[in-house]
């Protein structure tokens, strides 16, 4: 892949890129919808990833392009104009500028910057978030910035997400694609924020099915959740809801509305399954962790209802499914991929059998993904 990115940025521009950077998507494994109320959330960096290449410019110009195809992005006169239509991919690079800035950090002026990715977009796996770090971190190298605490650069890629691209996540996936380990989970504490990881057992597989099924309105979907969320944290008077326990939810079960009530169970109940997760993995006990995933897509499909009919196909099959301890959709939801956590008996040709069977539903043929947990982003040096 980097050969390729400097050839393409070659191609491009004419010149060699003096910074690369490699940022890997995420798999969310378990703590779906908590990180934005406060609570813990479980993911691995995986090993599909994002790369910027980027070379500074005196002349102050700014030109992006993307490997994925379309037009270079020119902004004549520096500045983060944002960008609409099939250029909107370049306001991740361009808001994490603005995002820089706000944190108190110096940019580069003016910089040819190409992007290269092996991570399909909008399937849940976080591209964004991978495009917003890898970027971070060429700019960052850029003005000679090379040792930013990996969490520092975390919230730099979130503040992108919020302000400048305009989606209110969480911090799990910039998190995790800074603060991957290879063989391990990442555990966000969103509270603090803090950071820890808890080793994965090593019978565990990860199998992504990628039904390509995208809601039209995912980004208002997610943000509607959000005020949702808030709301129902509101009404039981504090500021977040992953600090309602069970017992306090239930006894203030009349302050909510049925649709809040049903919100704010689900993000309760994820806090609570995030925990008993990481007690099953503690003792590497696969099977009662993949039951917590599993219960997590049906309160996904239930109470969140961030589940589609492709996503409940696959979470439902799979989790039926010999040497598959459970399945979710991973991520924000309202389409995008379904995570089974399997054993290493789990074998293609029952992959095969799954999407056959998706495929006689649905007309369509989900891509099948074997992850595994790895490190998180870096620069790379040639
Ligand atoms: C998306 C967001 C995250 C998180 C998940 C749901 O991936 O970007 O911040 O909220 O959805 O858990």
């Amino acid at each position: 892949m980097r050969k390729n990115l400097r050839a393409f940025f070659e191609q491009t521009f004419s010149c060699a890129p003096l910074f690369v950077a490699r940022a890997p998507g995420r798999i969310e494994f378990v703590g779906n919808h908590t990180d934005y109320n406060g609570g813990q959330v479980l993911g691995a960096a995986i090993n599909r990833h994002v790369w910027v290449a980027l070379a500074p410019r005196r002349d102050g110009r700014r030109r992006l392009v993307s490997a994925a195809g379309g037009d270079v992005v020119t902004l004549p006169n520096g500045g983060e104009k944002k960008q609409r239509g099939e250029k909107s991919w370049a306001n991740y690079p361009l808001g994490v500028l603005v995002a820089l800035r706000a944190f108190g950090r110096r940019v580069p002026a003016g910089f040819d910057l190409a992007v290269m990715s092996d991570l399909p977009a909008g399937a849940g796996l976080s591209s964004s978030a991978a495009l917003e770090v890898a970027s971070a971190l060429v700019f960052l190298a850029a003005v000679g910035e090379w040792d930013v605490p990996p969490e520092a650069v975390a919230e730099i890629a979130r503040h992108a997400e919020n302000n400048f691209v305009g989606v209110p996540c969480g911090l799990l996936d910039q998190a995790v694609s800074c603060l991957g380990r290879r063989g391990r989970l990442v555990l966000v504490d969103c509270a603090g924020p803090r950071f820890s990881t808890v080793p994965l057992p090593a019978g565990a597989r990860f199998w992504i099915f990628n039904t390509h099924a995208k809601h039209a309105l995912v980004e208002g979907l997610y943000a509607a959740r959000h005020r949702e969320c808030r709301s129902a944290a509101r009404a039981l008077g504090g500021p977040l809801l992953a600090a309602v326990t069970p017992a306090i939810l239930a006894a203030n079960r009349d302050k909510l509305s049925l649709l809040l009530f049903r919100r704010a169970s689900h993000v309760v109940g994820e806090v609570a399954r995030v925990n008993a997760t990481i007690t099953a993995l503690q003792v590497g006990n696969l099977a009662t962790a993949g039951k917590w995933l599993s219960a997590s897509h049906r309160s996904s499909k239930r109470l969140f209802e961030n589940s589609t009919t492709e996503l409940d196909f696959l979470a439902a099959r799979l989790a039926r499914t010999p040497h598959v301890f459970g399945a979710r959709l991973t991520g924000g939801g309202f389409g995008g991929a379904v995570l089974a956590l399997a054993s290493p008996k789990f074998s293609a040709a029952q992959a095969r059998a799954v999407v056959a069977a998706y495929g006689n539903k649905f007309g369509t043929a989900p891509d099948v993904l074997r992850l595994r947990a790895a490190g998180g982003a870096a620069l790379v040096r040639d």
